[in-house]
């Protein structure tokens, strides 16, 4: 464990102003980001899927969840048997809920809280959750609380002969059922064994997107058995031989993501449960006997900054903002306290991948501000890393924001992917692309004056599945050339990972990728 001690703080401040001092004499110095000569230079793998799960990496962790395929924030639509229609919260929520769509588009969608394996409460998209009213005849239901109460827990009870048929049962005890499009009532009693097309309270549940973070995975599992499973996760997917091999083929650095939940432990608000701190006491120990920097990264941030599962979202909805901006600075300001004197600290980076246009520029500059502040309260030099909003926003808008800032970076993330452009790129195409437009897209945000910039997460895998070995050799060596001259660095998306091209480890081991 590393504090800094009130005299080592002190120390700092006084470093800090001796630096003020001279930055008025020879304000030319170092302005900006930029520090000098210089340059930190930083050759790393994300240690991704280690303290914040991500299902695509290790997905054999969620195998034992029961009912796996239903944990939070699945997204779901519901069909009625009988009258061959979808249910649907009129005006997306505030308001009942009909049985009367052909189509089922956003207001047919409804999204899990998972109470345990067989009880939920549905989020419909305006984010309001569905109960029952006993209100005028009949117990209609409705979609306008913000807060699920037990009139919006029920039961999804499936048909073991058709895993699509399910009943959903109300905690009056009485199932739902739509008989007419215009309402969906929660007070059918009869027969439970017959699941007959006419029957209505038959329905058909579509799951048509799931999330697996951690929120999922230890949500899914229950306090016990999670704790049992993330503790062996975090003991054996990341050793100290692993910073030993990094450093032996080139590394000299690793980004760590972190969930916002470890300034808690061992106490995390649950679902999560404690170890991850212990962990990531162990990586920075492991970094220092190998003689590599730590680059920490609050990827996954309170109430969610992109919605995606590595977020530690619950549902997939996008609530970090303002009102969650103290709680956001108290994590990095419980990171720099613990790290912030540590020899192997490289650089905080305060959030990683906010989403436009849910996260407003607004928000993240107010927070950004705040974040750097609170690190700067224990190390005076440290960089402070500010990534990039994805989405719709300009890759430069936070060029001249982080230029007043001393010792900051700006961290974009370059994959070929998530793009119909890229599909079914071969490894020469890739690579041209990459020579051509990232490097002029490095060189339109690398300022004089500017903040450092950092590649912070790309990848070798290809968009592509009928790719040879060649064609990721050209792919990862254009990628090598280009982001080695981001002046601050870059980092690979993962060490490890159970698909193999996304693994710096295997790619190495079965030589597709060398460090020169
Ligand atoms: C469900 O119950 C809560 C409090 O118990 C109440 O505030 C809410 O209005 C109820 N929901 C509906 C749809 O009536």
């Amino acid at each position: 464990m590393y504090h800094a001690t009130q005299s080592q703080a002190l120390h700092y401040k006084r470093v800090e102003m001796l630096f003020a001092a001279a930055m008025l004499l020879f304000p030319s110095v170092l302005l900006g980001g930029v520090a000098g000569e210089d340059l930190p230079l930083f050759k790393a793998a994300n240690l991704g899927g280690w303290l914040v799960v991500e299902g695509w990496m290790t997905p054999s962790l969620f195998d034992a969840i029961p009912n796996n395929d239903l944990l939070d924030g699945t997204q779901v639509h519901i069909k009625s048997v009988r009258l061959n229609k979808y249910i649907c919260a009129e005006n997306g929520g505030g308001s009942a809920l009909m049985a009367n769509r052909d189509i089922p588009k956003t207001w047919e969608t409804f999204r899990l809280w998972r109470i345990n394996a067989t009880t939920f409460n549905f989020r419909v998209s305006n984010k309001d959750f569905v109960g029952f009213s006993t209100q005028g005849r009949g117990v209609k239901l409705v979609a306008r609380d913000d807060e699920p109460g037990t009139n919006g827990t029920f039961n999804i009870i499936r048909n073991s002969d058709d895993p699509l048929r399910v009943r959903i049962q109300a905690s009056n005890g009485l199932f739902l059922q739509a008989e007419a499009e215009s309402a969906v009532t929660a007070d059918y009693s009869g027969n439970l064994d017959q699941w007959e097309d006419q029957d209505p309270s038959v329905f058909e549940m579509h799951i048509v997107k799931s999330l697996q973070g951690e929120y999922q995975l230890t949500n899914g599992y229950g306090y016990d058995e999670a704790s049992k499973i993330m503790m062996n996760h975090w003991n054996t997917y990341i050793v100290e031989d692993d910073f030993r091999f990094m450093r032996q083929n080139g590394l000299n650095a690793v980004r760590i993501p972190v969930g916002w939940w470890i300034m808690y432990d061992p106490m995390p608000p649950q679902p999560f449960v404690p170890g991850s701190l212990l962990a990531l006491d162990n990586a920075f120990k492991w970094a220092l006997n190998n003689n590599m920097k730590v680059i920490l990264d609050l990827h996954a941030a309170p109430g969610s900054q992109n919605g995606k599962h590595h977020s530690g979202s619950r549902d997939g909805f996008i609530e970090w903002g303002d009102s969650k901006i103290l709680e956001t600075v108290a994590v990095i300001d419980f990171l720099a306290r613990r790290y912030g004197a540590h020899p192997s600290l490289g650089a905080i980076e305060l959030m990683n991948e906010p989403l436009a246009p849910g996260v407003t520029l607004d928000s993240l500059r107010e927070y950004y501000t705040a974040g750097y502040e609170a690190v700067r309260e224990y190390n005076p030099t440290v960089y402070v890393i500010l990534s990039n909003r994805l989405g719709e926003a300009d890759s430069a808008e936070l060029l001249s924001f982080a230029a007043r800032l001393k010792y900051s970076v700006i961290d974009v993330h370059y994959y070929n992917r998530y793009s119909d452009y890229f599909k079914g790129l071969n490894g020469q195409q890739n690579a041209e692309y990459v020579y051509k437009k990232r490097s002029k897209q490095l060189q339109e945000i690398t300022r004089k004056k500017g903040p450092l910039i950092f590649v912070g997460e790309w990848t070798a895998a290809l968009y592509n599945d009928n790719a040879s070995m060649e064609d990721y050799k050209k792919f990862a060596k254009a990628q090598l050339d280009v982001f080695g001259k981001a002046t601050f660095g870059w980092a690979y998306w993962s060490y490890k990972c159970d698909q193999n091209y996304w693994s710096f480890k295997w790619m190495i081991e079965n030589n597709y990728m060398k460090l020169g």
